[in-house]
């Protein structure tokens, strides 16, 4: 069933798990969310980046993610992922998503707050959740000092201010992860995470989360985080699986059969982060 983002991330931050958001570019990364939601009865996010509407179109992206909605079991919430532009945030309100992002990140703090709360006033004038993000959740970065590196993390007192006068629903902090593959181990910064939930009280989003070890993962849901996001390990799937299948059956021409053992993968793959998310049997 359709709900809001908000409906799924009040239960999660309420009892204490946390719920995959996981990227979509076509129909195949669909079926595999939707599928992995409906093994492991796990409430679930689909959500589409700027590049994921510019591939597929929003409305092909709503109207797919609206018919899994519809015919499962399990809370589903359609997102808009990073979003940075005025009118394609409006696009996805008219087209049915129950959750945007609206990252203005790269701005001053001020800055931030202003474009955050026109968003935020206006989505929740139609009863759809936001989400916003404090900090610089960066790409994988070679060689950053540390004290560099920390300057980007959220500031605890700035993300108290920002939510008291943005009124958004859940905040994306920056604590360490980036957005596809890391070089080495991501080092997580806990102690962050645990006293902006403290400061907060409200559901915590982590960017960059595929690479991040089990661990790492399983300590910060602990902490407080409650919707994950992870695009790169499921096109590392799909990537393994179609070239694996291109090796053994070098003639076959029949794409249903070329995607289809990528959608098997990306499905386990996703079933798999269900689980270390702890939201099974949530549903
Ligand atoms: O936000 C990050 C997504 O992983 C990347 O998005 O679809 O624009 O390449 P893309
Ligand atoms: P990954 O690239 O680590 O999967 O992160 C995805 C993400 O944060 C999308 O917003
Ligand atoms: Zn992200
Ligand atoms: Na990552």
């Amino acid at each position: 069933m359709l709900v809001t983002g908000k409906e799924i991330l009040n239960d999660a931050h309420e009892k204490g798990y946390a719920v995959g958001a996981f990227n979509v570019n076509n129909m195949e990364q669909v079926h595999a969310i939707i599928e992995a939601a409906e093994e492991t009865k796990s409430p679930v996010i689909i959500q589409a980046s700027q590049g994921g509407l510019k591939y597929a179109g929003v409305e092909y992206i709503a109207a797919m993610a609206k018919v899994a909605a519809k015919n499962s079991s399990v809370p589903v919430a359609i997102h808009l992922d990073h979003g940075t532009d005025f009118k394609q945030i409006m696009m996805c309100l008219r087209n049915g998503f129950t959750s945007v992002m609206i990252d203005a990140s790269h701005y001053e703090l001020d800055e931030n707050i202003r474009k955050t709360k026109q968003i935020a006033d206006m989505a929740h004038a139609v009863g759809v959740s936001v989400e916003a993000e404090l900090g610089k959740i960066g790409g994988v970065e070679d060689d950053i000092a540390v004290d560099e590196r920390e300057a980007t993390f959220t500031d605890p007192d700035e993300a108290e201010r920002f939510v008291r006068e943005t009124g958004v629903d859940y905040l994306a902090i920056a604590v360490g992860t980036a957005h596809g593959p890391y070089k080495g181990e991501p080092k997580l910064d806990f102690d962050r995470i645990k006293l902006i939930k403290e400061r907060l009280n409200m559901p915590l989003v982590l960017h960059g989360s595929s690479g991040v070890p089990e661990e790492s993962i399983k300590k910060a849901v602990k902490l407080g985080i409650n919707k994950i996001n992870i695009d790169t390990d499921i096109r590392m799937a799909f990537h393994k699986a179609v070239k694996e299948f291109i090796k053994e059956n070098p003639d076959v021409y029949d794409p249903r059969k070329i995607v289809g053992p990528a959608k098997k993968a990306m499905k386990e793959v996703i079933a798999e982060k269900m689980r270390m998310f702890g939201s099974e049997s949530r549903a």
